[in-house]
């Protein structure tokens, strides 16, 4: 309630600076203005509720630029404008913590915390002690010092004592507060402690990004937070999209006596619970929604049980719970060892890292040539799910993690997250092991391998090349493409080697009386797949487009080059440039296009499946469906982080809307994610174009679905 109060102000201050546009002229305008963006900052970043569009806060923030532009002697280091640093880490100083950065106890089962119950009720003096439970966050650990209500200073952890300042680069992490009113409790000093996370999406689409570039990619959200906190470039860190997590405070001075009014100053919580809501109002993400509070350590059992199970929903990793007595009296009186505090244990989860022996490589070729090296494994068992293979990427990727055939090797697998070799263990090597050596021919056809040279991966040169025929087949009926069911890989390669089929115009001359002499292969069998791939033809040109394989064409490219042309050979006739003013195609993407459809070869074949019966031309009917939105065109810009681009895109299309490929007086609507660019300025001048956020465009499909 208080909060809705307090939010409606905030809006009507938001409403008028966003009517005047006027940029402040005063230090007293120009510090309401930064009062406001971090408002919006919070509601953003940490309580994850914008209550402003991105465009209406780029509106406000710009105000507030302009404004520091002319008056430099106003900018404060806590101003939201002064996250981007503009210089280099010269190196990491070496800081000491306050207090010294201790480690956790572990527990692993019920029998574990019973008795860590029964010695904190001992050495605690007490009968009951209440706990708090949250989870055990699986990042970097960070100390950041606060004094005056500002962030001062941010350092790792290090060995406990002393640690890196990495000021500069925690700046970067958009939920974390650089102003923070802790002088409301009184307090001048504070140091608090939490982890920097990634979460899953962001890791997963940070890792695609580094495959893409031929780079190597990271094991584990773990491993990319930390490495990020620890680049040189600070602006780099920014696009990475670390979270921080504040769940403690280690220190705390108060300022002076007979500074502030008595009666102004909030009491300081006297429970752990009390400080996670008062690092929560004082705009950090705390875990105050995920902790819980249990008289009874049966209690505190069964919550970490049952928080184990749902792991794998919570959008970050977490190894485990941390259980911390509540009452921070009882802190005092428990102290610590050496190693770790005594009112707080952790529960460690079940682990997903596993050893095993990587006994083989076999190198595997894709249908673009690209030859990819999978280390076959002895069969473990993570989490439940057996693992026996792994692709390990490249001959870089080998040679950085120093991979031997029979070595020992740690893998993982976390949730949803692909799974990876962390690291080899060379101590085990017991001289059996040999190099891993990369092939100079293609495995499948013998012919030549090569490199381009900014890229990692070598490439078979022959397009005919069996592997990449039936690679390339396999990838046009596949479900994303022209989804002919029940034919997949093996299916392929048996009619391939058996010569029934031999390229993708083969799929829909296949003589099927020939199929009845396969093993496998019934009436009822060939039925179906006879009329799977007659229906494939009358797939939507997009799907077509997708499916022939055209390097870096996924399926965004493809809706947006579909809806860009009538024909499918139209994509002849459209130059690098025009491709290019499209959006999310840039040179490499563009000069793909342009070498596909200017090879004769793939024009013929096209020729040919139009002759064959498939759908080249797009169809009205294909693009506006009855839906609600019909007749709405929709564009998504930026990164998004409510929901996938494709299933946005797949939503807009199901309610009868229209993706355009850019910005236009013919677009309705442009969604913006985060770090949205030159789209979003280029809609901002075309007022017919209503801007949406995440949050807008999903009230926007949820009203249209309820109506
Ligand atoms: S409390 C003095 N709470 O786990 C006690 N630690 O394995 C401070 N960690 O070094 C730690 N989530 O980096 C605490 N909710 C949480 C945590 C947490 C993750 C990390 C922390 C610690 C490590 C010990």
């Amino acid at each position: 309630m208080v909060d809705s109060v307090l939010n409606q102000e905030w809006m009507k201050k938001t409403q008028q600076w966003v009517k005047e546009q006027q940029v402040p002229d005063t230090s007293a305008k120009l510090y309401d203005l930064q009062e406001l963006l971090r408002f919006h900052e919070k509601a953003y970043y940490v309580r994850n509720k914008p209550l402003i569009t991105d465009a209406e806060f780029d509106l406000l923030f710009n105000l507030l630029k302009k404004a520091e532009e002319a008056h430099p002697d106003w900018i404060t280091p806590d101003s939201p404008t002064q996250r981007v640093g503009n210089s280099l880490n010269e190196g990491f100083a070496t800081v000491s913590h306050l207090v010294p950065m201790l480690s956790l106890e572990n527990s692993y089962d019920a029998a574990d915390l019973t008795d860590w119950d029964r010695k904190v009720r001992e050495l605690g003096k007490t009968d009951s002690a209440s706990y708090c439970v949250e989870p055990k966050f699986d990042g970097a650990s960070i100390s950041i010092i606060y004094e005056n209500d500002r962030l001062v200073r941010s350092a790792t952890r290090g060995d406990g004592v002393e640690g890196d300042d990495i000021t500069m680069n925690s700046r970067q992490i958009k939920n974390l507060p650089l102003y923070a009113p802790f002088s409301r409790w009184g307090i001048q000093t504070i140091e608090i402690r939490g982890e920097v996370l990634m979460t899953k999406n962001a890791f997963n689409s940070f890792n695609i990004q580094l495959q893409e570039k031929g780079l190597q990619v990271l094991a584990n959200p773990r491993n990319a937070a930390a490495g990020t906190l620890r680049m040189k470039d600070p602006a780099e860190v920014g696009k990475r999209k670390l979270e921080a997590f504040l769940y403690h405070v280690s220190e705390v001075s108060l300022f002076p006596e007979g500074l502030q009014k008595a009666d102004e100053i909030l009491p300081l919580p006297d429970t752990h619970f009390g400080m996670l809501q008062m690092l929560w109002e004082a705009g950090f993400r705390s875990p105050v929604a995920e902790a819980k509070t249990f008289p009874h350590i049966k209690d505190v059992i069964d919550w970490c049980t049952s928080f184990e199970t749902g792991r794998d929903e919570l959008p970050y990793e977490i190894d485990g719970m941390v259980i911390k007595v509540n009452l921070l009296a009882l802190h005092d009186r428990l102290g610590m060892t050496t190693h770790h505090p005594r009112w707080a244990i952790a529960y460690k989860f079940k682990a997903r890292q596993a050893t095993t022996r990587l006994h083989s490589v076999e190198f595997q070729v894709g249908r673009t040539g690209a030859v990819t090296p999978v280390a076959k494994l002895d069969p473990v068992s993570i989490g439940g799910v057996t693992v026996s293979s792994i692709s390990i990427h490249n001959e870089e990727y080998i040679r950085e993690k120093d991979l031997m055939l029979g070595d020992t090797v740690t893998i993982e697998r976390a949730g949803d997250v692909i799974p990876q070799i962390v690291r080899t263990l060379p101590e085990l090597r017991d001289g059996s092991q040999s190099p891993i050596l990369f092939p100079k021919h293609c495995p499948v056809c013998e012919s030549d391998l090569f490199k381009e040279e900014e890229e990692a991966v070598w490439r078979c040169v022959n397009v005919e090349c069996k592997a990449q025929v039936v690679e390339r087949m396999a990838h046009f009926v596949s479900k994303d493409a022209l989804d002919i069911k029940s034919f997949g890989e093996q299916q392929i390669k048996k009619f391939y080697e058996s010569g029934i089929l031999k390229d993708i115009p083969g799929i829909y001359q296949i003589d099927y009386n020939l199929l009845k002499n396969l093993e496998g292969f019934g009436k009822k069998s060939i039925d179906n797949l006879q009329s799977a791939i007659e229906a494939s033809k009358k797939q939507p040109l997009h799907r077509l487009i997708y499916g022939l394989g055209i390097r870096h064409v996924g399926e965004t490219t493809a809706k947006a080059l579909a809806q860009r042309i009538e024909h499918l050979l139209d994509l002849r006739l459209l130059t690098i440039d025009q491709l290019m003013e499209m959006e999310d195609i840039g040179p490499k993407v563009a000069n793909s296009i342009t070498g596909f459809f200017s090879n004769e070869q793939n024009l013929e074949m096209l020729q040919h499946l139009e002759n064959l019966g498939l759908n080249l031309l797009r169809e009205k009917s294909e693009q506006i469906s009855d839906g609600k939105l019909k007749g709405r065109s929709f564009l998504f810009t930026g990164t998004l982080t409510q929901f996938k681009r494709s299933d946005a895109e797949a939503m807009v299309e199901k309610a009868g809307g229209q993706i355009l490929g850019g910005v236009s007086s013919k677009l309705h609507y442009l969604v913006v994610g985060t770090d949205a660019g030159s789209k979003l300025e280029k809609a901002r001048k075309i007022p017919t174009i209503r801007i949406l956020t995440e949050q807008e465009f999903l009230n926007v499909i949820a009203y249209d679905q309820e109506n």
